[in-house]
């Protein structure tokens, strides 16, 4: 006898991941599985009855019954395939909706998952894997639910319902081909082993692919201005060569499920020819050429199925990779949330502290070091420092997308995970570095930051940040994706125009004005000292010029903080800020 533990087909974790999917999204519709599970045991019946007639006509034959009685069976097999068409035909049905709907409510749980993680789980993931849970995993699972596990389940029925008649009617026969099943099963298991590792490279592979291409389509315009299309090409190739590869090998492994089946088969149907022959011409046993026939028949309504429920639990191997990945996913938790005791109370008009923070992103590369920082109300505060000495991080900091290691940072006295995510992000207006331009009218991009606004507010934010004559020379005409067809200053001012409009209580410019001609910069100056008047202001340049006005600033090095004090204060410190103020004067001179 085969030993069936050592390869185990469900592991701890597929079991876990199908607990998952079942509860969350099939559970609740019992009634209906119950209906499907219904109309497969029926559809195995109608082959159960047919089986009967079967026998009955031929024995009409045999035995030379009267015409009436043949045509009433023949009446009789139409009648009941009729019935099984019309129920074949709404088992499917069913099956799509509910299986659809389970997975639309599993996406939507993904997004909502993906929305809810950390940041950091972002610096890491791959975007390609992102895309492929979402897309081609869950269209997996839909399929593998709604059509595959449906046909299984009508398999399912028909063998057992059938399986139970043969014993009836024939159980010493029916002995002996039991014995092939044991056979079957060490093929499936062998084959199982192979589908699942087949599987896992396939999904990473693909996660590539999708990264590949999304890298590509991004980098269009460097991939073509640095000619490196032949590269692109190659490293594309590297992928759907994978991917030819091992497509192949998992079709090849689950049509190894096959030749175990028919060879089974064979087997089987041999044993059953030759018993039952001998049993028919034999005076021992009572047994009939027609019901010799029949257990034939029965049998090969067995196997037909038999052979797709093979197919099927090759498939189910496949598909539990896809379950385990997205309940992988579905197992992280963010580590930034709100506590529950947090407070939604914040005015954005109090102090915000830093206390001896420091900060890495990586556990080994200390970033920040015991920083002392003080942003107080209302005032405009700056910091300056060289790119990549931390500058940005601070802000990431302040709207808690990533969390200190030690330290404290406080808003109006109280630390910032006191106060709910939401009040707290909802107190900064940001214009970032990086500003993101969805591939619509300038209008709508602006308005995103603030959907309820009026068309007069996103008019009058325009032009604060000197948008407004593009505005409407372009009209309602997209600007191509990731506002391909703007220059970088014009989209920083549509990032300007933004923050105008959200009109928040503290202000947050990260190299607000570094893609903006001196001449531009000068006309918004005052629009931008409009903006932070009264308020709460962090100003990140590396041009400064821009900071000479601030109340305080901050200069970093290293993620340390070196000198402090306003323009005047510094420049008489005649340190790192004074020499590359005068540096940078003299550049703007030349
Ligand atoms: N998400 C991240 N994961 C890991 N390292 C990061 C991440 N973001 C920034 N860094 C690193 O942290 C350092 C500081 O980055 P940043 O705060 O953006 O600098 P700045 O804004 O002063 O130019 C840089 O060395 C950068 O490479
Ligand atoms: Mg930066």
């Amino acid at each position: 006898m085969v030993n069936l533990t050592e390869h185990k087909f469900f592991t701890e974790s597929d079991k876990l991941a199908l607990g998952w999917f079942w509860r969350n999204y099939l559970k609740s519709k019992m009634i209906w599985l119950f209906l499907i599970l219904g109309m497969t045991a029926a559809q195995g019946y109608v082959y159960r009855e047919f089986l009967k007639l079967t026998e009955s006509g031929m024995r009409i034959v045999f035995e030379r019954g009267t015409l009436q009685d043949l045509f009433e069976i023949c009446a009789m097999v139409t009648g009941i395939f009729l019935f099984r068409g019309v129920v074949s035909y709404l088992t499917p049905r069913i099956a799509t909706w509910i299986a659809n709907d389970a997975v639309q409510r599993m996406r939507d749980d993904m997004v909502a998952k993906y929305l809810s993680l950390d940041l950091a789980h972002f610096d890491k993931a791959k975007s390609g894997d992102v895309i492929l849970r979402l897309v081609q995993q869950a269209d997996g699972l839909s399929s593998f639910v709604g059509q595959q596990t449906v046909k299984a389940l009508r398999d399912a029925a028909t063998i057992l319902i059938l399986s139970t008649y043969l014993i009836y009617k024939e159980p010493f026969l029916f002995a002996g081909v039991v014995f092939v099943v044991p056979f079957v099963l060490f093929g499936l298991r062998r084959v199982s082993k192979r589908i699942k590792e087949i599987q896992q490279s396939a999904e990473a592979v693909m996660g590539d692919f999708i990264n590949g291409i999304e890298e590509m389509t991004n980098g269009m315009r460097t991939i073509r201005i640095s000619g490196q299309e032949e590269m692109e090409k190659r490293r594309l190739a590297t992928s759907t060569k994978g991917i030819r590869t091992l497509n192949i090998r998992l079709q090849a492994a689950q049509a190894l499920s096959l030749p175990w089946m028919d060879f089974a088969a064979a087997v089987a149907f041999s044993m059953v020819i030759g018993g039952g022959g001998y049993m028919v011409l034999s005076p021992e046993y009572e047994t009939d050429g027609a019901s010799i026939i029949a257990f034939l028949i029965g049998l090969v309504l067995v196997f037909d199925p038999a052979r797709r429920a093979s197919s099927y639990f090759v498939a189910l191997q496949a598909a539990l990779i896809l379950f385990r990945s997205i309940h992988t996913l579905m197992l992280e938790t963010p580590e930034i949330v709100d506590t529950p005791n947090s407070v939604a109370e914040l005015d954005g008009e109090g102090d915000i502290v830093f206390r001896d923070v420091s900060f890495s992103y990586e556990t080994n590369h200390p970033l920040l070091h015991n920083l002392n920082l003080v942003f107080r109300g209302g005032r405009t505060t700056a910091i300056v420092g060289s790119t990549g000495s931390g500058k940005t991080t601070i802000l990431s900091l302040l709207a808690r997308l990533y969390e200190p290691q030690s330290g404290e940072i406080t808003f109006d006295g109280r630390p910032l995970c006191e106060y709910k995510l939401e009040t707290l992000r909802g107190i900064y207006s940001v214009v970032s570095q990086d500003i993101v331009i969805f591939n619509r009218s300038i209008f709508d991009n602006v308005k995103y930051v603030k959907p309820e606004a009026s068309d007069q507010e996103v008019f009058d934010a325009a032009e604060a940040a000197d948008i407004l004559s593009l505005m409407e020379e372009r009209g309602s005409a997209p600007v191509g994706p990731k506002g391909a067809q703007l220059s970088g200053g014009q989209k920083q001012r549509i990032g300007i125009a933004r923050a105008f409009l959200q009109n928040k209580p503290v202000v947050i410019l990260d190299e607000a004005t570094s893609a903006l001609d001196q001449k531009t910069e000068d006309r918004i100056r005052g629009a931008m000292e409009g903006l932070m008047k009264g308020r709460t202001s962090i100003v990140i340049a590396h041009r400064l010029s821009t900071v000479t006005q601030a109340d305080l600033i901050y200069v970093l090095e290293h993620g340390k903080l070196i000198e402090q004090g306003n323009h005047s204060q510094l420049l008489a410190q005649k340190g790192l800020y004074a020499s590359m103020y005068n540096a940078q004067q003299q550049g703007y001179q030349k």
